[in-house]
């Protein structure tokens, strides 16, 4: 796999800390050196030139595989647009402070040109190539990746799929339908007071939405789904399913080769999800909040339910350590928790560079100590460099 960052040629230790390794925790100190981690070792040792970490936590860098985050810095205020590359500078800089190493940045594709404020306006294409732009010229801090989120029951996806290609650094599709009446707004009266209260539509003007949104999906659902699945193949990218709520929803994206689940809304449909092999991703807010925003399945309940294995930091950045960090405590298992936003989610989305401590991987690391039961960062390396 190429080296997506300008190598660091320093040696670095970080001594007398607790190292969260693939097989458990060890006391010990990891080595850094031209960008990989070049040496683990046991011990309580502080070697000369090393940093006495003073027994914090030293762990991989988090592997995030769904924001929004990018989103909120381009629209900071409803009706605000600001300018695309200080947005992703300024997106960029707040996941590096969240110990995130690693981003799949999500990024919509299908659009439907709004009428009354409810469509969705094309951007991707805009974005991908300011995110692209930052990238070459070494302005990131992590390294960055493009989830192409492809909204399938829409008018333009297929026109905006063909403008993306192998170069492109899509890593992830996956596979949406917020058509009213489907998965995450199947209860159409939940759908009318998110809708009426969001944008102000009356009755009327909902209920006309509710029909060209139902028609538009039963004209296009099927053939778009195939040209987004034939897409991921083209650009290289990992196939995920969103919003699964029936165990049908499962078994179809079992049959297109879906190996990772966003965000399921139903214990149904997770259980199903691990019988078919589909890893379940399920959003950090929900965690710390103890429940979905949108009344959708808990993610803490999956957890005790043995059915959770990545999770993302989806809508707040900070709470992908925390959410971690309160899994392990839950599992009684720091390093199992830890491992649901480094390991798992590297392993789903084909990084086998990153995710875990070992000699040989890139050095994305994070140090952290616990205080009032909540994780505060003390460094964050990427590929070797301090970027918080
Ligand atoms: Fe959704």
């Amino acid at each position: 796999m190429p080296k997506d960052h300008a190598l660091m040629p320093e040696t670095l230790t970080l001594a007398n800390a607790r190292l969260i390794l693939p097989e458990g925790e060890m006391v010990g100190r990891v080595t850094i050196k031209g960008g990989e981690i070049v040496e683990i070792a046991a011990g309580l040792a502080v070697p000369s030139g090393a940093i006495d970490c003073g027994g914090d936590i030293i762990a991989p860098g988090l592997v995030e595989l769904h924001t929004d985050n990018l989103e909120r810095h381009l629209r900071p205020r409803p009706s605000a647009h600001w300018p695309l590359k200080p947005a992703i500078a300024a997106h960029d800089a707040e996941l590096a402070a969240c110990g995130i190493t690693t981003v799949y940045d999500a990024i919509r594709v299908g659009s439907i040109e709004g009428k009354g404020g409810v469509g969705w306006s094309r951007y991707a294409r805009e974005l991908a190539d300011a995110l692209l732009a930052m990238r070459a010229a070494g302005a990131l801090k992590i390294s960055h990746h493009v989830h192409l989120r492809a909204e399938i029951c829409s008018e333009t996806l297929i026109e905006e799929l063909d403008q993306f290609g192998p170069d492109d650094r899509v890593g992830i599709m996956s596979l949406m339908d917020h058509t009213p009446g489907q998965r995450q707004f199947a209860d159409i009266g939940q759908y009318r007071t998110y809708m009426m209260g969001k944008h102000g539509l009356s009755e009327a003007v909902f209920n006309e939405h509710v029909a060209t949104r139902q028609a538009l999906g039963a004209r296009v659902r099927d053939s778009h789904e195939n040209a987004a699945i034939e897409a991921a193949q083209r650009l290289g990218a990992v196939l995920a399913s969103h919003d699964d709520t029936l165990v049908d929803h499962v078994v179809r994206s079992a049959a297109h080769g879906i190996a990772l689940a966003e965000f399921p809304t139903t214990p149904e449909a997770a259980r199903a999800c691990r019988q078919h092999g589909i890893a379940v991703m399920m959003g950090a807010p929900n965690l710390v909040r103890g429940g979905s925003h949108s009344g959708n399945v808990s993610a803490m309940d999956l957890a005790r339910a043995d059915l959770l294995d990545i999770v993302s930091s989806d809508y707040v950045p900070s709470a992908l350590l925390y959410g971690a960090v309160m899994l392990g405590e839950t599992w009684g298992d720091l390093a199992r928790g830890i491992a649901t936003v480094t390991a798992a989610p590297a392993q789903a989305a084909g990084l086998v560079d990153r995710g875990r401590l070992a000699e040989g991987m890139r050095a994305d690391l994070i140090r952290f100590k616990l205080a009032e039961g909540v994780p505060v960062l003390r460094g964050v390396w990427s590929a070797g460099a301090r970027v918080a």
